[in-house]
């Protein structure tokens, strides 16, 4: 999309996000159950990395301990260096479900948080918040209550309500997650034109494997539960990315790499659930006929 808005966005400092022997379970010891163990990951400044993983592997989990929502039981955190105490409005997360308030329009949802806060006032925040939702293509729509708006207008809606902070990381967590295909295709792409744009530290999170490879400059694929980085394969598809590249030979390796690893992992964990009977099954149904 073409805009000709420059506020700090494009200029917002970035971060490195470095997870080191991060480790966080549940439960008390007769239930315990371990989600992530020594966990190592840097998240490279401006770059977008895309944690992808079977359902259940801890993905929120990583994202609630690098948003500050939940802390590590052992191991450290550090964005730019310094130990995450908690939640701050230099990270800013968009979930799946969404947070926008119904009863405020897109206009003052966007502008809720820096108004509640005072860091930014008047023409000021107004000139920034109309910038922004033009940028996101809702300058149609800033009266509009999200109700009004379609799924994908409320996730666009929700970018804006979160890049008025000039987050230093922005985190995704299955934000196109209940989108129909075709939104979700076109959130992508606008997403990532977004991205490169701006060249914010992001770190994207969603089970899906072609919008993983789509938006990525690393994936990361994550192993089954006890979760730890099971392999990073860097995406080397050219920017400005577009839907072409996905059919493209070094995308469809891309794409059988990272699927028999998360096939892997995804068998691994049905044995651990149904026993070892019934995954031997499952490993035949997928074994190809000699
Ligand atoms: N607050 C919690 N209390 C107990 N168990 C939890 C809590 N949060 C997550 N879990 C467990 O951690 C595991 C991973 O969950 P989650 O991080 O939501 O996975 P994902 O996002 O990859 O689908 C699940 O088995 C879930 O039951
Ligand atoms: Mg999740």
């Amino acid at each position: 999309m073409q805009t000709e808005t420059n506020t700090s966005i494009e200029n917002a400092e970035k971060a490195t996000i470095e997870m080191k022997s991060v480790s966080r379970g549940y439960g008390e010891k007769w239930d315990r159950e371990e989600v992530i163990t020594n966990f190592d990951l840097t998240v490279n400044p401006g770059e977008l990395t895309v944690l992808v993983g079977p359902s259940g592997c801890g993905k929120t989990t990583l994202v609630n301990l690098i948003a500050g929502f939940d802390f590590p039981e052992s191991g450290e955190i550090l964005i730019n260096g310094k130990p995450i105490t908690g939640p701050g409005h230099d990270r800013m997360v968009v979930f799946q479900e969404t947070a926008l308030m119904p009863w405020l329009t897109s206009y003052q949802n966007v502008v809720f948080g820096p108004k509640l806060r005072g860091d930014l006032t008047g023409q000021d925040l107004k000139k920034k918040a109309t910038d922004l939702l033009t940028k996101v293509g809702l300058s149609e729509f800033m009266d509009k209550y999200p109700l009004q708006l379609s799924g994908g207008m409320q996730r666009r809606c929700e970018l804006a309500r979160a890049m008025i902070n000039d987050p230093l990381l922005m985190i995704m967590d299955e934000p196109f997650r209940g989108l129909d295909a075709m939104s979700r295709e076109l959130m992508q792409e606008f997403f990532v034109r977004l991205f490169e744009d701006g060249g914010r530290t992001n770190l994207f999170v969603t089970s899906e494997i072609e919008e993983a490879i789509f938006l990525a400059d690393r994936l990361v694929v994550l192993s089954n539960r006890p979760t730890s980085v099971r392999k990073i394969i860097d995406i080397k598809l050219p920017r400005p990315r577009n839907f072409h590249q996905l059919t493209s030979s070094e995308a469809f390796d891309y794409k059988r790499e990272a699927m028999e690893l998360l096939h892997e992992e995804a068998l691994k964990g049905f044995g651990a659930a149904a026993g070892e009977s019934q995954k031997a099954f499952m490993e035949s149904l997928t074994k190809t006929p000699s």
